[in-house]
């Protein structure tokens, strides 16, 4: 009998029974996923995987799927103790109640859980973590980071054996929606913005995803299972891609790099450095390639080369692929210990004390149109030991080395080889004062493959 047909009759192979909280973009897609590839589900899990169960807020909303075939519990903490489902799938959203009652309300039930919810694991992560290590019950979340990439499970269980020593990533498919058409059509960044909303890229109030809190989020959940860090976003430096025009991006161009929101988690001879802000990123590197709504996460790890991971970072189907995943381990009997190894065992990470960083940096300035300002300019970075490894002025006139005469200031830009932020910070401070340029000059690092 073929081996389809022996698992699907079986009678000892009971089926899992799920119970689903959240119906929108991405429960929906679960619904449509388990549907569509049942068969498959139950012979690569090796049992049927049924949703019994489900729970929303409105009862009666069309959601362009049949949910009179589940039986419908209203609180979503109830469904996640109900004693005939034997795994919980939270996709409702949001760090408070009832996302977090509900997973509770499971995971004290001695239940499986499965979500989506990034800001919920960000927040409450540890805590949900050891209480699902006490009960013996899978906390899956492959979802909450990077949509359909399996980085979690990459981090968790590919490179268990691995020294990792950085991971980067475009984790938010607005910010590099954003940054995309606005290098590649010279878009401002508000009329970008207002294009990513009208088609559905960006939200109505776009702070979380522009200001780098998604981000954010992300990278403290891989930065915990890369690093044994407890999950804290408080611990990430954040900057976001509102100060980016399309000067940096086409100087950026014409430099040989690219400008990427990146995640950074590294580890430093002072402990792990999380951080997400605007990047450079050179041209060929893979990051670098990544374009639009994708998302993409490279990895180093010690004696291998850099691994990346591509793939589609959020939309119902991106999700519900890593969701579904998730629910098929469970099936399989399948448990980790959520963070990669004992909760007990994670430890503190403090935020990175940016001034510490050590790179190479991108400075966008505006030289004044005086005798002796760029003299001044080249003064002050030299006083604090910074190298040039290349000097750029977008229109002409002496380099930054001469004096600028024109019709007013001059757009000045210089890479610099690595050095600290410190050194930066004090030298750019300087120049202000000697008022050798005008407005804030512009800071982005260099983040090398
Ligand atoms: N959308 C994505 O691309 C994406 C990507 C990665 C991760 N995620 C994560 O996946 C989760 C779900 O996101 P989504 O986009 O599917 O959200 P969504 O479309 O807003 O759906 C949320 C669902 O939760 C239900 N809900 C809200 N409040 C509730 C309450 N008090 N009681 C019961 N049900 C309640 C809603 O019910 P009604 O439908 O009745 O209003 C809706 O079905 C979030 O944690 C999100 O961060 C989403």
């Amino acid at each position: 009998m073929p081996l389809q047909k022996r698992l699907l009759d079986a009678p000892m192979v009971a089926p899992l029974k799920v119970g689903l909280a959240g119906l929108g973009t991405v429960g929906a897609s679960v619904v449509r996923l388990i549907d569509q590839q049942r068969q498959e589900l139950a012979l690569r899990a090796g049992r049927p995987i049924e949703i019994v169960a489900v729970s929303a807020r409105s009862r009666g909303k069309d959601r362009g799927i049949d949910t009179k075939k589940f039986r419908w519990v209203a609180d979503p903490a109830k469904l996640a103790a109900d004693p005939e489902i034997d795994a919980f799938v939270e996709l409702i959203g949001g760090e408070g109640n009832p996302a977090r009652a509900s997973v509770t309300a499971a995971l004290n039930a001695g239940k499986p859980v499965v979500t989506a919810n990034k800001a919920l694991l960000a927040r409450h992560g540890i805590e949900l973590a050891t209480l699902a290590e006490r009960h013996r019950v899978a906390l899956n979340f492959e979802a909450s980071a990077g949509g359909a990439i399996p980085i979690v499970k990459t981090l968790r269980e590919g490179l268990a054996g691995n020294a990792i020593t950085r991971i980067y990533g475009i984790l938010n498919g607005t910010c590099n929606y954003m940054l995309t058409r606005m290098e590649r059509e010279r878009l401002s960044f508000d009329d970008c913005l207002k294009e990513a909303q009208r088609l559905g890229y960006a939200e109505a109030d776009p702070s979380f995803d522009i200001e780098g809190q998604d981000t954010a989020q992300k990278l403290s959940i891989l930065a915990s299972l890369a690093f044994g860090t407890r999950v804290d976003p408080a611990a990430v430096y954040v900057e976001g891609i509102t100060s980016i025009t399309t000067a940096d991006l086409e100087a950026a161009d014409a430099l040989g790099y690219r400008i990427k929101l990146l995640g950074v988690a590294v580890r430093t001879d002072k402990g792990i450095e999380q951080r997400v802000h605007p990047t450079m990123v050179p041209k060929d590197s893979a990051i670098a390639q990544v374009m639009d709504v994708t998302n993409a996460v490279t990895i180093d790890a010690a004696g291998i080369a850099p691994i990346t991971l591509v793939g589609p970072g959020a939309g119902g189907a991106a999700t519900a692929s890593a969701v579904v995943a998730d629910i098929a381990d469970i099936a399989r009997g399948m448990r980790q210990a959520p963070f990669g190894r004992p909760s007990a065992k994670l430890v503190v990470s403090h935020k990175a004390p940016m001034q510490r960083h050590e790179g190479g940096y991108y400075i966008r300035l505006m030289a004044v149109d005086k005798p002796g300002s760029a003299a001044t300019i080249a003064k002050r970075l030299a006083q604090h030991n910074i190298s040039m490894e290349s000097i750029v002025q977008r229109h002409s006139g002496p380099p930054a080395g001469g004096t600028i005469k024109g019709q007013g200031p001059v757009p000045v830009i210089l890479i610099t080889y690595a050095t600290t932020e410190d050194a930066v910070r004090k030298a750019l401070a300087a120049v202000q004062r000697d008022k050798a340029i005008s407005g804030r000059p512009q800071l982005i690092r260099i983040e090398k493959n």
